[in-house]
């Protein structure tokens, strides 16, 4: 099989989501992370509702409008609420991320960011992290109006690199992303970060790896 492009998921998979609640923890407290956890899945919740509803509103948005929700059921000082977003657009990566994304820049492959976010939200992401220059794309479901796991979604690359579904590697460490690519017709490769179990959404990823460090081997 071979691979044109490698795709990769934004939240969560290149970027630690947790990583905004995590440097105020001293302020939410020792539940901080049931806090992210819960602000997370609202937000992805608020995605697939909306795309279901055929009303979308974009990425930033839903991150405002679940983390609304959020600090209502944590409890949580309002004055929280623009730190914690601010601290969202500046995501830290994971420690992996830059050396893996410079040795398959090496390889000759198109690297990609497939993702929910805003294409205003992947560039702040990308350009402060200083990972401009490795990617050769940033595409965002804006182009599409519509949220993953919507196929529209994943067709995005496929122009673009004059591909079939089959010639792109997509890798996410979200079990129902990796469903969702599959489906599609992608090589999905998942991301298991958290050793948590696979859905039962009609596919199987060929490959699971632990982080993105282990890419390069089943490539
Ligand atoms: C994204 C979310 C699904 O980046 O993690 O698209």
């Amino acid at each position: 099989m071979k691979t044109k492009a490698v795709v990769f998921d934004a939240y969560g998979t290149l970027f630690d989501v947790n990583s905004a609640a995590k440097k105020c923890k001293s302020k939410i407290g020792d539940d901080w992370e049931d806090f992210a956890n819960f602000w997370r899945i609202t937000q992805l919740e608020y995605t697939w509702l909306r795309s279901l509803m055929k009303r979308h509103k974009n990425f930033w948005q839903i991150t405002e409008d679940s983390l609304d929700k959020s600090m209502k059921v944590f409890n949580i000082d309002k004055n929280m609420r623009k730190d914690l977003l601010n601290l969202y657009k500046v995501l830290s990566p994971y420690p992996e991320v830059k050396k893996v994304l410079q040795n398959l820049k090496k390889k000759n492959l198109k690297l990609a960011i497939l993702s929910n976010g805003t294409p205003n939200l992947l560039n702040e992401l990308v350009a402060g992290n200083n990972l401009t220059g490795l990617f050769d794309d940033l595409f965002s479901v804006e182009e599409v109006g519509i949220f993953k796991p919507d196929p529209k979604v994943y067709g995005l690359p496929l122009k673009k690199y004059k591909a079939q579904a089959f010639e792109i590697t997509f890798l996410s460490a979200n079990t129902w992303d990796v469903s969702g690519g599959g489906n599609y017709g992608y090589n999905s490769i998942w991301v298991n970060r958290n050793k948590s179990q696979f859905d039962k959404l009609d596919y199987q990823p060929k490959n699971e790896i632990d982080n993105l460090s282990q890419l390069l081997d089943v490539l």
